[in-house]
């Protein structure tokens, strides 16, 4: 989906406490952005930030890091996570927005930054053979993955597309990962802990079941 220009995001990004504009400065470091020493969890391709709204002003004890690469997205990321803060109550203080490629993880996340758990929700199917090592669920990402997760950290998995679906399943067992769980219908599992993405409502929407997985790093 081709998102809009948004001439205020970059302003108001740039004057947000909790935005993160140039993540290689961080590398090894991430942990001390947090006031609390606790979990963290990662999501990668956040978008406009609705999922990580509705989870980390909930969860206090968790720190939670949302990445996305342009501003056109994490510019209402922003706003979507100051609005949850403000309707919960509480400070923004166990959230960090950053803008950053994640093909390009591994120069700014190291095995110091370590994280509890990886959402990656709805990314980019690249469905043609030539474009695979983009996808987000490719060995190439999971090698960058297994060097930050902790040992027995998470990966949770979810997309409308049965090809990326079936070839991350592959990509997970060729790289070490144990698949602890996995449906082709998560709405038919009725999990209390799952939280919609904007992307997993519209694909609903039009009838398509969604894939998920769980996986663990053994
Ligand atoms: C289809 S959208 C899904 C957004 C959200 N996770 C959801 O489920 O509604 C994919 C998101 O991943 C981001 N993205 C794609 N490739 C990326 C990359 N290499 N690095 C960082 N973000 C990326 C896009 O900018 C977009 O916001």
């Amino acid at each position: 989906m081709r998102m809009r220009y948004k001439p205020w995001a970059t302003k108001e990004l740039d004057a947000c406490p909790f935005f993160i504009r140039h993540p290689e400065q961080y590398l090894g470091k991430w942990h001390s952005l947090f006031p609390r020493s606790q979990p963290v969890e990662l999501e990668l391709g956040c978008g406009k930030g609705l999922f990580l709204a509705a989870l980390a002003p909930a969860n206090p004890q968790v720190n939670y890091i949302g990445v996305d690469l342009k501003d056109t997205v994490l510019g209402p990321a922003k706003r979507n996570l100051e609005a949850a803060y403000r309707e919960a109550g509480r400070e923004p203080d166990n959230i960090i927005l950053t803008a950053m490629n994640i093909e390009r993880i591994a120069d700014s996340m190291g095995p110091e930054d370590t994280v509890q758990r990886i959402y990656i929700n709805f990314c980019n199917p690249w469905p043609k053979k030539k474009h695979h090592k983009r996808r987000l669920t490719h060995p190439r990402q999971l090698e960058n993955y297994k060097k930050i997760l902790v040992p027995g950290g998470e990966i949770a998995f979810k997309t409308d597309d049965d090809d990326l679906f079936a070839d991350t399943l592959e990509y997970l067992a060729e790289s070490g990962f144990v698949v602890t769980e996995k449906t082709y219908d998560l709405r038919a599992l009725n999990r209390p802990d799952d939280i919609p993405t904007e992307h997993e409502l519209m694909f609903v929407e039009r009838g398509i079941k969604i894939k998920a997985l769980w996986a663990k790093l053994a």
